[in-house]
């Protein structure tokens, strides 16, 4: 490759890194001693927020995750900030109506937030329009993703036609989101040069070192020209987060394209984030820090493997756990071979589970209803047919084919009212947030300036009536009620 231009990091260990591997439990008062540390090593964007952060900082670490991104970004003003937005979903796991996501991101943008790398779990690009546009009016950097999955119709010719459309959309930049750390060297290398004759923007490469590839992949796609990469800080990096910074700016010697991160301040840095990760032992696992290769034959995040193994536990299903994950194949292939990235891995690790327990299709989750009626958008593939038979059955409506959002009426003035109902600020701030997390804001509000509360444990089974099933699945966390059918 002829490109000499340095590679540029990216630095996640502020979301993804402890996200991945400490269930999104970092508080604030433990990033504030080294956050203009990290401003100074000038990366190309710090990654501080969005992801399950905002739903962390309100369900379990009583924050208001408005001031934490007000707290950072006044300690490290010379670096962008950028903050992961799931699309129309925004941080939350079903669409919201235009006006709220628009809300959102202004509200994001007047505390400071630069970049937004914004993506759609089922790579439809009508979900990422409006936050796409409403980003760019804001005068900031629209990142576009294309979530990366392995499946018999996803191909590198249907993921450069997407690029083609995320520049046409007017991104910025666009990501390759690896979330399950899926994507080998040789394929990264191929996505890059072929996106890179494709379109003019700068591409980031994103994954994890799930399956022990990630590093690799970040080499690769480095000779084969990638603008930047996202890297965390160890403990908080490798395993099923981010390749750490030093190790692969080590692993780039003698390459043209060696960045020069500053060395000590890493390692001081390093240091500091290893007394982190002792505070918060109670969220980190030894089966996180390893390289997991059980992803490499069921294909799914390494992340929701550790946490099948605690759900079924909890179920009294532990024998079970290959059946499950032999299902999840099975399950997605019937629903049109959709990506794993939240909400839908969880919707699909569920769902296996219960195809599982009770036999196949026996139960259907609401959300799996759902992406069967359309209401999540496009399915890279068709859906079966007989699936969405019943499933238009059981909801007694008929599937749809529009963009989900142009179901949804506008709601701002109906959350400002309910705000003021309740005794609490009408602001734009606090409407988004009510949005998505009424419970815990309120919650939250209550109970500003006290000390956290112990964290939810995921809901028991009962029997014969409707069951709610939850997993978090690194710090995402989403319940399912199901009811059995007759
Ligand atoms: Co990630």
């Amino acid at each position: 490759m002829s490109n000499a231009t340095p590679v540029i990091f990216n630095n996640t260990v502020l979301r993804d890194g402890h996200q991945s591997l400490a269930a999104t439990r970092m508080r604030t008062e433990q990033m504030i001693p080294v956050v203009e540390k990290l401003d100074n090593l000038q990366f190309g964007a710090l990654e501080t927020w969005g992801g399950a952060t905002i739903d962390s900082c309100l369900r379990f670490l009583n924050e208001n995750p408005f001031d934490r991104l007000d707290t950072l970004k006044k300690l490290s003003p010379k670096t962008p900030h950028m903050m992961l937005l799931r699309g129309q979903n925004i941080v939350q796991y079903t669409s919201f109506p235009d006006d709220v996501v628009q809300a959102f991101i202004q509200c994001s943008a007047n505390h400071g937030m630069d970049i937004f790398r914004i993506f759609d779990a089922l790579n439809d690009v009508r979900n990422i329009r409006t936050a796409v546009e409403t980003v760019k009016k804001a005068g900031k950097h629209a990142q576009g993703v294309i979530c990366y999955t392995t499946s018999p119709v996803h191909t590198i010719d249907n993921f450069l036609e997407l690029g083609s459309e995320l520049e046409e959309m007017q991104c910025d930049s666009i990501c390759i989101k690896d979330m399950a750390g899926l994507i080998s060297p040789s394929v990264a290398a191929d996505l890059v040069k072929g996106l890179k004759e494709k379109v003019r923007i700068p591409i980031v490469l994103h994954s994890h070192s799930t399956a022990g590839m990630a590093a690799a992949s970040y080499y690769s796609a480095i000779d084969a020209g990638v603008d930047s990469v996202d890297t965390s800080i160890a403990p908080f990096a490798n395993g099923t987060g981010q390749p750490d910074t030093l190790l692969m700016q080590s692993m780039l010697e003698t390459s043209t394209r060696k960045p020069n991160y500053d060395l000590s301040m890493l390692a001081e840095l390093g240091d500091y984030f290893k007394g982190v990760y002792e505070q918060l032992d109670q969220f980190t696992s030894t089966k996180n820090e390893k390289v997991d290769s059980d992803i490499l034959v069921y294909q799914v995040p390494g992340g929701m493997m550790s946490n099948f193994r605690n759900q079924l536990k909890e179920q009294g299903m532990e024998e079970r756990l290959t059946d499950v994950m032999k299902e999840i194949p099975y399950v997605r292939e019937r629903l049109g071979w959709i990506p794993l990235v939240t909400p839908t891995s969880q919707i699909v690790g569920t769902q296996s589970m219960l195809n599982v327990k009770f036999g196949r299709w026996k139960m259907l989750s609401q959300p799996v209803v759902d992406i069967l009626l359309g209401k999540y958008g496009k399915t890279p593939g068709p859906v079966d047919p007989e699936l969405r038979k019943q499933a238009e059955a059981q909801a007694k409506q008929a599937s749809v084919d529009c963009r989900p959002a142009d179901l949804l009426e506008p709601r701002m003035d109906a959350l400002k009212k309910e705000l003021k109902e309740s005794g609490m600020p009408a602001s734009d701030d606090m409407a988004v947030l009510h949005a998505m997390f009424p419970q815990e804001l309120k919650k939250h509000h209550a109970n500003k300036g006290q000390p956290a509360e112990e964290p939810r444990k995921p809901v028991a089974a009962g029997k014969g009536k409707p069951t709610q099933y939850a997993l978090t699945l690194q710090g995402s966390r989403v319940e399912v009620t199901v009811e059995e059918l007759n």
